[in-house]
């Protein structure tokens, strides 16, 4: 019997165990073979009790929950892993450990299930022969080579929700609420969201904006009557020479976290404007919940794409979405160029047709 495991590597999102469920019931009932499931990323293949086997009684049920059943680690970099040595913490390629588990394991295929870092370490496994296939996940909607990765439309509608109510108090109270939305360097879900939102003002790390252009449409918008606004922030967005804002550092292994743009930009509002602003920063509720209808499709769709592609042997890459079709792609093109939001694109035109302002003009 032929042998498959899969593990979800990276930051959750809304999705993950429908691509699991969709693996193991395609993998078992359609192919016959046994399925192992990975916990925590990569670190699985070295930590104790790391690997399990999984059967169709283990994803019963899991389809409309959000997070992950095998558990996710965004620290999980087999080529550099932190380690206590001697009380000290030092840096370690851990990947030959790694590479000889898989290898005990006599696995005929590795579903890594992950965004942009994730994928980028499968491709390394892969150029070192583990029989990789990748499938793409993040709520930033940011990897290449496919239109959408699945968590994004959960994500877009917990953030449309949250500005629609966010529109209560603006007007209320006479506020320009500013909201401050994940995507680290890429802007598709304050875009997105700030359409279906009806959001004032967008601004995402694609377009450099200028602080006098938000003004401007805020008093704008007063002259005519309109005593409120709403301000869909990216995390990554940042004024026109000015570098993007971080909560943290990062270091070899964990990447400098984005935030603090909204909180800037409502000070800025707050002391340049006739009106009253207040930040939101919707931060990890936008990876949380139920994947919507869309999202359980799609991820549905990529889980049985990928052991179909693994029974076919097409390791070194990645199912994607390609004008509603599932194909699939090299794992090294996919992640060659990082997927950024076309700023002559529909979408953005459109928005500039209602009159949304990007802070990029007068
Ligand atoms: O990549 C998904 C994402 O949610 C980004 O939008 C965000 O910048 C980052 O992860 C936050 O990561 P963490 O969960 O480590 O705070």
């Amino acid at each position: 019997m032929k042998r498959l495991a899969i593990l979800t590597g990276g930051g959750d999102a809304p999705g993950l165990n429908a691509v699991i469920r969709a693996v193991v019931k395609t993998a078992i009932q359609e192919h016959n073979y046994s399925v192992l499931g990975v916990r925590d990323g990569f670190d699985g293949f070295i930590n104790e009790h790391g690997v399990f086997p999984l059967t169709t009684a283990d994803v019963r049920g899991i389809l409309p929950r959000g997070g992950t059943i095998l558990g996710t680690a965004n620290r999980g970099n087999p080529f550099a892993r932190k380690v206590k040595r001697n009380g000290q913490e030092v840096i370690e390629d851990n990947s030959h450990r790694i590479i000889e588990n898989i290898q005990a394991l006599e696995l005929d295929a590795l579903i890594v299930v992950g965004g942009d870092g994730t994928l980028r370490i499968a491709r390394e496994l892969y150029d070192l022969g583990v029989p990789v296939i990748g499938v793409p996940k993040t709520i930033d909607n940011d990897i290449g080579g496919t239109d959408y990765t699945f968590g994004f439309d959960t994500a877009v509608n917990t953030a449309t929700e949250a500005i629609d109510k966010l529109h209560t108090t603006a007007e209320s109270h006479h506020r320009a609420m500013v909201v401050e939305l994940m995507g680290r360097d890429a802007g598709f879900i304050a875009l997105t969201a700030g359409v279906a939102g009806g959001a004032d003002v967008i601004l995402i790390p694609e377009i450099p904006f200028h602080f006098d252009a938000i003004a401007h449409k805020i008093q704008e918008r007063i002259q005519r009557g309109a005593f409120f606004s709403i301000i869909s922030v990216a995390e990554g967005a940042a004024p026109e020479g000015s570098q993007q804002e971080y909560a943290t550092t990062g270091d070899r292994i964990t990447y400098a976290r984005l935030g603090g743009i909204g909180q800037t930009v409502s000070s800025y509002i707050n002391e340049n404007c006739d009106v009253e602003s207040r930040v939101i920063v919707l931060g990890h509720l936008q990876r949380g919940g139920s994947p919507t209808p869309f999202d359980r499709a799609l991820a549905t769709r990529y889980g049985t794409a990928a052991v179909r592609l693994a029974v076919k042997g097409g390791f070194g890459r990645m199912v994607a979405l390609n004008c509603n079709r599932i194909t699939d792609i090299p794992l090294v093109e996919a992640l060659a160029v990082p997927k950024r939001v076309n700023t002559k694109g529909d979408l953005l035109i459109t928005a500039r047709s209602l009159g949304i302002a990007f802070g990029d003009e007068i």
